[in-house]
């Protein structure tokens, strides 16, 4: 088995039903965070991380994914024309970012099935899987310190993130103990989504993952589990036990900045928070969103547009 990750698999079929209306013709992915879509960064931290080869598992109105990363011939003409080289280098930029794949899911079965679509394309090699509705920010590392564990240990990674207990149900959440590394842990058991009083710990699994081979063998016999899907959480808690000598499911700690754009509040936050932090945006941002917070704060109505 080559033991070098070049491939990250990217699943985006979901339908986006939180996002609604703006969803409709319109693929989730796409919705703009300040003004990049969300999926492109996603793919910017694969590629930072090594991994050029993206594998993007898509679905039906998701054509807009594709268009994204591939020439826009119209548009560079015109930006051309007109000698706007810093538009024409951010329209190029993605169009040249990655080797891009695409397979389409089919049947809506889950993460575990989105997964599982990727087998013919990644093989018999570890591969990374990133989630397109967490954002990590580009200034901490996560993918890069996954990666080196994978190879250190041969073995699954998954991140994990503390999150307030309350926000457990909302994540698989993992049983873990210690090990010599303070970032690292072994994940001991996995639980898709549990409960607040039963879940093993306050552990979340954010998406990103980089997973041995042998969990499409086991995808392949996992059957529905939580919401009716096939859990992706299911597979690795069965890894966890090292079935089949796998090495087992290791936990990289993230303790870096992380946006979730999955759901509309979350998403809202996102936007802000890596708005404020833009040296083309940040300084007409701040001193504005101070004034409107403190007039939250005040309950008077906030009469400054920011024009
Ligand atoms: C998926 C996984 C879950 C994980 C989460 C991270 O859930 O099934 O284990 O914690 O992603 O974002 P989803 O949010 O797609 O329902």
């Amino acid at each position: 088995m080559a033991n070098v990750v070049t491939k990250a698999v990217i699943p985006a079929a979901g339908l986006g039903t939180r996002f609604l209306p703006a969803t409709k013709a319109m693929p989730k992915e796409m919705l703009p965070v300040v003004d990049k879509p969300a999926i492109q960064y996603v793919v910017e931290e694969a590629v930072d991380a090594g991994l050029s080869d993206v594998l993007m598992i898509t679905g039906r109105n998701k054509n807009a994914l594709e268009n994204h990363f591939d020439r826009a011939t119209e548009i560079e003409a015109t930006l051309e024309r007109k000698g706007d080289t810093d538009r024409l280098e951010k329209v190029n930029y993605s169009t040249d970012l990655a080797d891009m794949h695409y397979v389409r899911q089919g049947d809506p079965k889950g993460l575990g099935h989105a997964v599982l679509r990727a087998k013919m394309h990644v093989g018999n090699q570890p591969f990374a899987v990133l989630l397109g509705d967490d954002i990590i920010d580009s200034r901490d590392v996560l993918l890069k310190r996954m990666l080196e564990v994978q190879a250190g240990r041969n073995t699954t990674v998954v991140a994990l993130l503390e999150v307030d207990p309350s926000q457990i149900h909302m994540y698989g959440a993992a049983a873990v103990e210690t090990t010599d590394e303070d970032d690292v842990v072994r994940v001991t058991g996995l639980v898709e989504k549990p409960d607040a009083d039963v879940a093993p710990s306050n552990l979340a699994i954010i998406g990103r993952y980089v997973l041995r081979p042998e969990v499409f063998e086991i995808l392949e016999r996992t059957e529905p589990g939580k919401g009716g899907e096939i859990q992706l959480t299911d597979a690795l808690q069965e890894m966890a036990g090292d079935v089949e000598g796998t090495g087992g499911v290791y936990g990289v700690i993230f303790r870096g900045r992380r946006y979730d754009t999955g759901d509309r509040l979350d998403y809202i936050k996102a936007i802000v928070q890596l708005a404020v932090d833009r040296e083309d945006l940040g300084p007409g941002l701040r001193p504005w969103l101070k004034a409107f917070a403190s007039n939250l704060d005040s309950e008077k109505p906030a009469t400054d547009n920011g024009h």
